[in-house]
């Protein structure tokens, strides 16, 4: 179990850089399970919990997997002509990203068993469009024992309408869309960053990809998929988490490696409550600064959506930042309904903060205390540390290890920004 100790109260101040997507690595390295004696180098890969327990999977279906010696964020796939259709338990369990798997094996390997990933801290998530489609390619799904399994001698093409943009389902339909037989044409799709960044990395193996960027993905799939190189896009969810922390400080923080339109969303709820922002762009890339406030922020309603709605993996950190504000915000979650167990503890830590069915009723206070808190999950986590930072006093970041599945070298970024930080292994 590991913790977080902060001395809340500083402002901070500086410039940090935006690791790459986690969300985003995910699908991108459960794709390379598509080649055949074929292999992939993939930049920019945050060195994460996650990502490590991908590689961990890949590895035990028996790809070849290695971080580049030379650079820590690069990761070479080597996939052999044949690979294991079991995806171990343990690994499943570890990571309920690990399902994206299903997809690319079932395509590539006829069979696949996949225990099933089950419910997690933030709510109920099942996997039912994911399989409806595969069934709809022509896959035979039974589910005993905990586990799916799948089968279908070739997938072939079809039109699959998503009854919900699920990101996840989007994905394991384009990769198992792939290697299947003929077109295959995915409507009402998830439009996040994260699918483009995977649509990109399959053109790069070859496969002819068509996404209109409105919810529609065509896949022609193909049997000669070739080696290729790939890049994570930034991660908008941890560029986000630190405008916040600059912002919650009262600070002057300038986040770099940014696309500004994958965070619209945030930026549009910041101008509402009165922060001032820039951005900057160059040939290559964008920076977002915040100035430092100068007064508390003016409380603003926020519903999450699918993207280009707020997205609900900022929840938690918005209402963080909301519990400061001048004024009663509200705060409503429409994706995952298990995602405000959080805010009790923010409530500990002297935010006004009552859930009323699926939304948050945050009535802001002028401060919070430093106290001891537990992390529930990855950005409820953040959300506690952001409110750490912003605290009167010493706080604790309890099970802060849901974090480091997200949030790359944290620690050294926040105090390179100034910010008295520091990782414990609390006692068991
Ligand atoms: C992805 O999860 C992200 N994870 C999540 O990131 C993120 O919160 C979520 O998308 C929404 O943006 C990864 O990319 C690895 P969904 P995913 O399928 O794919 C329902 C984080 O903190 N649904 O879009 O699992 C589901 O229950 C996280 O980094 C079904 O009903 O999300 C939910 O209500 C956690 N049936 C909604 O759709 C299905 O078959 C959205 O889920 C699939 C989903």
């Amino acid at each position: 179990m590991e913790r977080m100790r902060i001395a809340g109260g500083v402002p901070l101040k500086g410039r940090v850089k935006t690791q790459g997507a986690k969300n985003a690595a995910l699908p991108v390295m459960a794709a390379c399970l598509l080649l055949r004696g074929r292999g992939m180098r993939l930049a920019n890969v945050p060195d994460l919990n996650d990502t490590g327990t991908m590689i961990e999977l890949l590895s035990a279906l028996g790809v070849s997997v290695k971080r580049d010696p030379d650079e820590r964020n690069t990761v070479v796939f080597d996939t052999p002509d044949s690979v294991s259709c079991e995806a171990p338990e343990p690994l499943v369990r570890k990571m309920r990203a690990s399902s994206l798997v299903l997809g690319p094996l079932l395509a590539r390997c006829g069979r696949v068993v996949m225990p099933l990933p089950g419910g997690c801290s933030i709510g109920s998530r099942p996997i039912d469009l994911h399989l409806k489609g595969l069934v709809q390619m022509g896959a035979e799904v039974d589910i005993r024992g905990g586990a799916v399994y799948a089968k279908a001698r070739r997938l072939v093409g079809r039109r699959i309408y998503l009854d919900f943009p699920s990101v996840g389902a989007t994905e394991n339909l384009m990769m198992a869309a792939a290697c299947a037989k003929g077109e295959t044409i995915l409507e009402n799709t998830a439009r996040e960053p994260e699918i483009e960044n995977l649509v990109a990395a399959l053109r790069g193996m070859g496969v002819a990809v068509d996404a209109d960027g409105i919810g529609c993905v065509r896949v022609a799939g193909s049997d000669d998929l070739k080696s290729c190189s790939a890049r994570v896009i930034p991660d908008r969810i941890e560029a986000c988490t630190y405008i916040l922390a600059g912002i919650m400080t009262g600070g002057d923080v300038t986040v770099e490696d940014v696309v500004p339109e994958h965070i619209d969303a945030l930026l549009a709820k910041l101008e509402e409550a009165g922060v001032a922002f820039s951005v900057a762009r160059s040939e290559s890339s964008a920076s977002v600064a915040v100035r430092q406030p100068t007064g508390r922020l003016k409380p603003v309603s926020v519903k999450t959506m699918p993207f280009p709605g707020f997205p609900t993996d900022m929840q938690p950190q918005i209402v963080a930042a909301l519990s400061l504000a001048n004024g009663v915000s509200l705060v409503e979650e429409n994706i995952f309904q298990g995602r405000f167990l959080y805010t009790a503890e923010l409530n500990r830590m002297g935010a006004k903060i009552d859930i009323k069915g699926n939304t948050a009723v945050i009535s802001g206070v002028r401060s919070l205390d430093g106290v001891s808190v537990a992390a529930t999950d990855l950005r409820a986590g953040a959300a506690l540390i952001l409110a750490g930072l912003a605290a009167k006093g010493e706080s604790l970041v309890e099970n802060v290890e849901h974090v480091l599945r997200g949030y790359e070298d944290m620690d050294e970024k926040l105090r390179s920004l100034g910010a008295t930080v520091a990782f414990e292994t609390a006692d068991a």
